[in-house]
């Protein structure tokens, strides 16, 4: 495993360099959608991490958000995002990275975020722990979601139909306070290393999770979807937090969701 660590974090380190020198330059934006932007960064970012893998490792799959990945029924294969926080790095906001997630038959068992721009490499093996820039990291230690720190966000395809507006004053209202940085690999690596006690959000992609929700796990937190099942990658909903508000977080989430159904 520590061949796959090595060589993602070797790939995440180069296709950061890219995205470092996008940043300083004008940028070039397409759009995929209405607000949904995509820079010529993702573009070569994806291109240099996709052909590095598939030299590296011809029989695994690969799917990638710009959509050069080779997926295929594999047991291992990587998720990438070539840049998450896409928004952010068109307007100037140093909040994005890069983040490379390996699963073997769903479940991640190396991840990689890297933000090139405050130079923070998160790593994490299944088994072995997350780190931050090589130092062991863990989640908080806050006990009640009335002291915590939480961030969510708001997919930009979701954004005319998202309850989550319900989700974000709720929250509010009970905690310190919730942050929408726009980045959710970062928002993970957050959680991992005790920034944040709680992050949540509907309508992820698996390459936005694969390598965060291992970085949350093995910092000790907990990773589950909105109503306490287990988290599926590409599924509906996700809550990560440091474990100990988890079911507060739940049981929050879980009144919200009957009062958003009950009035439509
Ligand atoms: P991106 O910058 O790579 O697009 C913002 O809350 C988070 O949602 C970011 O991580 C962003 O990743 C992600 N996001 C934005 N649009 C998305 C889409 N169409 N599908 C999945 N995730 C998306
Ligand atoms: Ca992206």
């Amino acid at each position: 495993m520590k061949e796959f660590l090595n060589v993602a974090v070797d790939i995440a380190r180069e296709a950061g360099a890219i995205l470092r020198e996008g940043f300083e330059r004008p940028k070039t934006i397409t759009y995929k959608g209405e607000v949904d932007l995509v820079t010529e960064s993702d573009r070569r970012s994806e291109e240099l991490v996709v052909s590095r893998l598939k030299k590296l490792f011809p029989d695994h799959g690969i799917v990638a958000e710009e959509g050069s990945g080779a997926a295929a029924r594999t047991k291992y294969c990587w998720h990438v995002d070539p840049l998450d926080g896409t928004t952010n790095f068109a307007h100037g906001y140093p909040c994005f990275a890069v983040s490379i997630g390996l699963v073997e038959d769903g479940k991640p068992i190396v991840g990689v975020v890297f933000n090139p721009v405050a130079d923070e490499l998160f790593t994490a093996v299944r088994g072995e722990g997350a780190f931050l820039n090589k130092k062991r990291v863990r989640v908080s230690p806050v006990e009640k979601l009335a002291n915590s720190l939480v961030a969510t966000g708001f997919p930009t395809h979701l954004r005319k139909k998202s309850s989550n507006m319900e989700y974000y004053w709720q929250f509010t209202l009970r905690t310190h306070g919730v942050r929408r940085d726009g980045s959710a690999s970062l928002d993970l690596c957050s959680v991992a290393c005790g920034r944040f006690d709680a992050y949540w959000e509907f309508g992820l992609s698996s390459w936005d999770t694969a390598a965060g929700v291992l970085l949350v796990e093995e910092a000790g937190g907990t990773v589950s979807d909105l109503t306490g099942q287990p988290y599926r990658l590409g599924g509906p909903s996700l809550i990560s937090s440091n474990g100990r508000i988890h079911a507060e977080l739940q049981e929050v989430a879980a009144s919200i969701a009957a009062r958003v159904a009950k009035d439509g």
